[in-house]
């Protein structure tokens, strides 16, 4: 085991080194200008699933088929289908395809998982879309990058999430590829300009406007931007500024998604990353302390988010679009680990170092037996266990009430 870390740790130097680019704070523009307009299918500057291959091997055999077996699906679904944007907290097979450190691709991720084999998913078991999907009545959503690129594969929704990925284009960089924000959407319009080809613009318009759209994004903006002082960053933007750089893109971007008539929107805010393990190693936890300093970034953006996500509903004619504040559902989680039945709240359950927080998960023998008593899966995500808590708050607020103003069963019954 010790000789694979030190290999690990090499390859991760190596590929940092290959990787790094020069990172400034801009969006291309060929990027930006295509959002929100009209484009014919061949202009687009976005992997599509037919290039993929280029950039690795095929992984059909590790994607989910769309049918999930364990549980039973009776009732019609609530909605037409669930689109996800976002990054590793909802990423299920994305990265998989691309020339990236950040990587579930290999045991033991997805050991828990209904196959019990890794799909790119960057946990244990389910993500929180996994739980929400069979909650609207609809099967796993495949990722955008790991179906055959037909509209029947994608009627029911696409994944587009992306782990490594932010707001702004070059956040995660130096962990190689991955499909920003903007490119995702972009991605959305591809998938959109499909479903007018083939059924036509007033059903494809029917689907898109009533179907879910979950948004889970931007931590990696601080992890791999601002809390390492990218571009001199830190000077440039007191973090309260920087919170609102990015909320504002946000909510730019889910004005272009209104305007490619999106009316659902789920957008949840940022974990408390201050509390995950690569942060208690970092900053030298005593005895398991959150970070303090980081998750008040976290609560002062969700604070923000929320706000810009009221005024901007208001704005949009006929759009239900609800803030979930993943901060307060997972502080819940922590502060009432107990009741929940977790007994290991600081550790994670996969990795080297103090915490588990110090190397990534990369082997099945840096993995604890049992991850349902841990909080943490690995040094930045969470276990299926606690994914199952959120998606049940997302619902309903079965647990504690995370969403405003609305949970997402009110939006869709
Ligand atoms: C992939 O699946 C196909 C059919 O299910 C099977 O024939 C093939 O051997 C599998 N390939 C690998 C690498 O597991
Ligand atoms: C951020 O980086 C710049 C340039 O590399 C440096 O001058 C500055 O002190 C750093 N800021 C912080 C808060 O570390
Ligand atoms: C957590 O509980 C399990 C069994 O329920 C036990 O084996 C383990 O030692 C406990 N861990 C801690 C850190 O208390
Ligand atoms: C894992 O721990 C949970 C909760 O402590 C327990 O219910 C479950 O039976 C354990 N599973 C195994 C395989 O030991």
């Amino acid at each position: 085991m010790a000789m694979s870390v030190v290999v690990s740790l090499i390859s991760i130097l190596v590929a940092s080194t290959i990787f790094s680019q020069p990172n400034a704070m801009s969006f291309p523009q060929e990027l930006l200008s295509t959002i929100g307009t009209a484009v014919p299918p061949s202009s687009s500057t976005s992997l599509s699933p037919a290039t993929s291959s280029i950039l690795g091997p095929p992984f059909s055999n590790t994607s989910l088929s769309p049918a999930t077996s364990s549980v039973p699906r009776t009732a019609p679904p609530l909605v037409p289908a669930l689109f996800v944007i976002g990054d590793s907290s909802v990423d299920c097979g994305t990265n998989n395809f691309l020339g990236t450190l950040a990587r579930a691709d290999r045991l033991p991720y997805g050991r828990d998982f209904d196959t019990h084999r890794p799909t790119g998913r960057f946990c244990n078991g389910r993500i929180p879309v996994d739980y929400l999907a069979l909650r609207l009545g609809l099967p796993f959503v495949p990722s955008y990058l790991g179906q055959a690129g037909t509209v029947e594969d994608m009627t029911h929704g696409v994944n587009y999430a992306s782990a490594g990925a932010g707001v702004i284009f070059s956040s995660g960089s130096e962990l190689g590829q991955h499909i920003s924000l903007t490119q995702q959407i972009q991605q959305f319009t591809d998938t959109y300009q499909q479903f007018i080809l083939s059924m036509g613009e007033l059903a494809a318009t029917d689907l898109i406007s009533n179907s879910v759209f979950y948004i889970s994004i931007g931590i990696n903006d601080y992890i791999h931007y601002y809390l390492i002082n990218v571009s001199n960053v830190q000077d440039l933007y007191l973090p309260w500024s920087f919170n609102e750089f990015l909320a504002s893109t946000i909510r730019e971007e889910l004005k272009n998604l209104y305007n490619l008539n999106v009316r659902r929107m789920v957008v949840v805010g940022l974990a408390p990353i201050g509390c995950a393990p690569h942060y208690l190693w970092r900053y030298r936890s005593n005895n398991g302390e959150c970070v303090e300093e980081i998750n008040d970034m976290v609560m002062e953006f969700n604070f923000v988010m929320r706000y810009i996500i009221d005024e901007l509903s208001q704005g949009l004619p006929n759009s239900n679009i609800i803030f979930c504040d993943v901060f307060e559902g997972s502080m819940d989680i922590i502060k009432n680990h107990k009741r929940y039945g977790f007994n290991v709240t600081t550790d994670a359950c996969c990795g080297l170092g103090k915490y588990n927080g110090w190397i990534m998960c990369i082997s099945e023998e840096m993995a604890c037996s049992n991850a349902s008593n841990h909080i943490w899966w690995d040094q930045f995500h969470p276990t299926d266990a606690v994914n199952a808590i959120l998606a049940d708050n997302v619902w309903n607020g079965l647990h504690t009430n995370m969403c405003y103003p609305m949970n997402l069963e009110d939006m869709v019954t």
